[in-house]
């Protein structure tokens, strides 16, 4: 697969800090790859979307973006991506389409015109075409600060795609968003990115956000922690848990014993972590009459928090 994008060793260390806010990161997002860097507050995900996006400079490091040199290409760069902002980047008093036109003639797409229909074909259309895919078709001429913030967004997102990047950063944009709006933006973004074969590169702090990505890299103290998809992550990071009770739990707790497991128990259930794909080597040996037997699978947030906290302890 093309490699959309390449981040090798990246520094960013600002003015009058101590320590780097990025530190040496790197990792690679192929073309049409949906990618999330996920990780706690202050660990370097805007620092890092800022120098992607070609708003922030960097120390040192490689990065290239469709191809092109950072620090050769800055212009086409800009051409290939779309951003989406942590903090939204609207003027309210203007209306949803003259936002969009704005931004459109900013890049230099085309020259501005003080009407929407005198506006080039070609961008009529792309906006039609953007604004019924996020549902707002109907609601370009209102001005922007009768929209709800889910809507915004969805502003947002027609104006970051417009000049048809490759690449579309997004920079927590479900932050202060309700669960309804979380949801349909998603489904908005992922029907853009089947439309489209847009690159998507998240940053998030949502975990749940991060489910059902391609691929997620852990970052915290501008360093990376791990790079895996959401079930590579699972699987390598966390046992899954038999859940056990018998009648006779006594017997059946000297049976695991016996058999060199270290059973976690409570009032409730006794509790046996494993590594294999199945338990069979410990159920195998089991001669008590079993009345529960089921295992339960970490969730990613268990993998994350289990990431995030072991290499505090470490
Ligand atoms: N303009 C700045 N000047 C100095 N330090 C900054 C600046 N912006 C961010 N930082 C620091 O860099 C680190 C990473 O911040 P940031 O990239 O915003 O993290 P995140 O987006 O993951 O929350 C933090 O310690 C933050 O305080
Ligand atoms: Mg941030």
């Amino acid at each position: 697969m093309k490699t959309m994008i390449h981040v090798d060793n990246l520094c960013k260390k600002y003015k009058g800090t101590e320590k780097p806010a990025v530190d040496g990161i790197g990792f690679d997002v192929a073309e049409g790859e949906f990618f999330a860097l996920l990780g706690p507050n202050g660990a370097g995900k805007t620092t890092t979307i800022s120098i992607l996006t070609t708003i922030l400079s960097k120390t040192s490091g490689t990065v290239t973006i469709a191809g092109l040199d950072l620090d050769k290409n800055t212009a086409q760069i800009r051409k290939n991506v779309g951003i989406i902002f942590q903090k939204p980047s609207v003027d309210l008093n203007l209306s949803a389409e003259v936002n969009i036109r704005f931004h459109a003639c900013m890049y230099g797409m085309y020259v501005y015109r003080p009407f929407f229909s005198w506006m080039p074909k070609a961008y009529q259309n792309r906006v039609m075409q953007l604004a019924e895919i996020m549902g707002v078709e109907d609601k370009l001429r209102r001005p922007l600060k009768t929209f709800s913030g889910g809507m915004r967004r969805k502003i947002e997102i027609v104006r970051s795609l417009i000049h048809h990047p490759k690449v579309l950063f997004l920079d927590e944009p479900t932050q202060g968003l309700d669960a309804v709006s979380r949801r349909s933006l998603w489904e908005y973004i992922n029907q853009t990115r089947k439309e489209e074969g847009t690159t998507i590169f998240l940053t998030t702090h949502y975990i749940d956000e991060a489910e059902n990505v391609d691929r997620i890299c852990v970052v915290k103290n501008g360093a990376v922690l791990i790079s895996a998809s959401p079930q590579e992550m699972k699987n390598s990071l966390l046992k899954k848990t038999l859940i056990l009770d018998a009648q006779n739990r006594e017997s059946l707790i000297v049976e695991l014993r016996e058999g060199g497991v270290q059973p976690q128990i409570s009032e409730k259930q006794i509790a046996v972590p494993f590594n294999e794909a199945t338990p069979m080597g410990i159920l195998g040996k089991l001669k008590t009459p079993l009345t529960v037997m089921r295992t339960v699978e970490p969730t990613l947030e268990d993998a994350y928090v289990s990431l995030i906290t072991e290499k505090e302890n470490a």
